[in-house]
């Protein structure tokens, strides 16, 4: 696997790509890396040529200092994995090869995507994501880029910059990886002791209750049962929302021939969690 350390090495990498024609498929992460990242190169491997994939904790989308400098980094063991599971090339770039002019976002309009849940609770995060990634993808060149349903407000964001910038790519959701328990994997999960590793399955058992829920109530009744199911646990609920897909918006009814999810963030302890589930 190719170890690419700089941008001079990235657009040296990408003019070769270009020049053979091969299709180059892209896997941005902050590494850490589990089976959910491994999961992206997966399906990247099995749609493109050549398939890429780029560590880089980005200082710019961080709100919570503690958050950014306890973010788990374990270089060594992600290029094992990568290498293990066929990656072809890594990209591992400095502040500096991103952040040329410092540590500043390009403004994206997302159209009041960031407006609702992780963008509320998370002040600034969606435009350092934003300014981050468009970079990557404007380095890199990928036909396409692989981003997880975990994250999907962050997925949605993505699909309408690409859209509205009209960059050159194609990006593709894939399903959210979870433990046999049912907890979605995320890199913070190192970090919850063992009893609130336990206590944190009820996230997904309340996604599932909710999606069941839906088959027979409308959102303003299910959101206050599931409600009542945290305040009677050890984790800090800090919101459970119903939303349709495309806009994120809440809704009074489901209708024919759109797509709802659910949505969850709480806290295990310190540890802030995050997991949603497709209702109808
Ligand atoms: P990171 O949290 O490292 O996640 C990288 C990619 O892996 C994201 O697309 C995320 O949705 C996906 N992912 C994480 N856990 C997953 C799981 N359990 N199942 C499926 N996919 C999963 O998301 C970021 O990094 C950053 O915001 C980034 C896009 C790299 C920009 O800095």
């Amino acid at each position: 696997m190719l170890i690419i350390k700089n941008r001079q090495e990235l657009s040296d990498f990408v003019q070769s790509i270009r020049a053979k024609q091969l299709t180059l498929g892209f896997v941005p992460t902050m590494g850490a890396l589990h089976e959910g990242h491994l999961s992206l190169i997966k399906r990247s491997i099995e749609g493109n040529q050549y398939t890429l994939c780029s560590i880089f904790v980005n200082p710019t989308q961080f709100n919570n200092p503690t958050d950014l400098e306890k973010y788990p980094r374990t270089e060594q063991e992600d290029i094992r994995k990568l290498e293990s599971a066929g990656c072809d090339a890594v990209y591992i770039p400095g502040v500096n090869d991103l952040y040329p002019q410092g540590l500043e976002n390009d403004f994206t309009d997302m159209g009041g995507l960031d407006s609702v849940m992780e963008g509320a609770f998370r002040p600034g995060h969606f435009q350092g994501m934003a300014t981050v990634v468009k970079r990557l993808l404007m380095q890199a060149q990928p036909t396409r880029a692989y981003f997880g349903e975990k994250d999907f407000q962050q997925l949605q964001i993505i699909r309408k910059m690409v859209k509205d910038e009209k960059l050159p790519v194609e990006i593709i959701g894939v399903p959210i990886v979870r433990e046999e328990s049912g907890l979605a994997l995320s890199s913070r999960n190192m970090r919850l002791s063992p009893d609130f590793k336990e206590k944190s399955v009820m996230i997904y058992q309340t996604l599932v209750k909710a999606k069941e829920l839906a088959s027979q109530l409308p959102p303003r009744q299910i959101i206050p049962i599931i409600e009542q199911i945290y305040s009677h646990s050890d984790l800090k609920l800090e919101y459970f929302t119903l939303v349709e897909e495309e806009d994120l918006r809440t809704f009074d009814d489901f209708e024919k021939g759109k797509h709802y999810r659910a949505f969850v963030a709480a806290f295990a302890g310190e540890i802030r969690l995050i997991d949603n589930i497709q209702i109808r």
